[in-house]
């Protein structure tokens, strides 16, 4: 049978994975040592893992081209989610949250007003919830520049220390939602190979456990 194969997202997530596999007894000496190679073989050969950053590993996973991943609940739910979420991973902690300018209050007075945010989708749904007729700006990277340069009065981003809002002046005028590090499992994959993803979910769900 060939491998089951699962994307994991690089960088702030994927140390944690790694040792989160590695706790349920599968060799990730390859993942540790990766150099260039794309493709690597995780355990005794009956996974095979693949880095990829976040938005890719959701895009993988609806194609079926991975049968599983590992991403954060900020992509999911920014890109929407066409495919089964089997497991909250207890990791990669943070939340989503509007930050303004110290001082300022984000929903008094009548102008409309304009937030800037690498989430579009999830912004525009938080607004909608309020009722509130918000412009939204979609900004790729270092969100907390916009309202520093005049561009907007607040942002919609991640948070997990809360360090880059002070650092910048800013504080957050309302939490949206939790965000984790969660399992994600193609939806084709999941009737015809349940049994093997069914048994890692419940290690990797065990060893979660253990831990806490
Ligand atoms: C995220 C987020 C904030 C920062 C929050 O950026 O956009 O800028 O982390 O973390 P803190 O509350 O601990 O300071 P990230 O480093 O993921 O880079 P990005 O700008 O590319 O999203």
């Amino acid at each position: 049978m060939k491998p089951l194969r699962i994307a994991l997202t690089k960088g702030r997530l994927e140390k944690a994975t790694v040792e989160l596999l590695e706790r349920i007894g599968l060799d990730c000496s390859s993942l540790r040592e990766k150099g260039r190679r794309l493709i690597l073989p995780v355990g005794d050969g009956s996974l095979e893992a693949v880095l990829a950053k976040a938005p890719d590993v959701i895009t993988y996973v609806e194609h079926g081209v991975c049968d599983l991943g590992v991403v954060g609940k900020d992509t999911i739910m920014e890109q929407g989610s066409r495919f089964f979420e089997i497991l909250d991973l207890g990791f990669g902690r943070c939340g989503f949250a509007l930050a303004v300018p110290k001082g300022v209050n984000f929903f008094e007075g009548y102008e409309g007003k304009t937030v800037a945010s690498k989430y579009p989708n999830v912004s525009r749904r938080f607004f909608e919830s309020r009722q509130m007729d918000v412009r939204i700006i979609k900004i790729e990277g270092s969100v907390e520049l916009a309202p520093l340069l005049g561009l907007a009065d607040g942002i919609v981003d991640i948070v997990e220390t809360g360090a880059t809002l002070k650092e910048n002046g800013l504080e957050i005028a309302e939490r949206i939602s939790d965000i984790s590090a969660r399992l994600i499992v193609n939806s084709a994959s999941m009737k015809l190979r349940k049994d093997e993803i069914e048994a890692l979910a419940g290690s990797l769900e065990q060893a979660i456990r253990e831990k806490v």
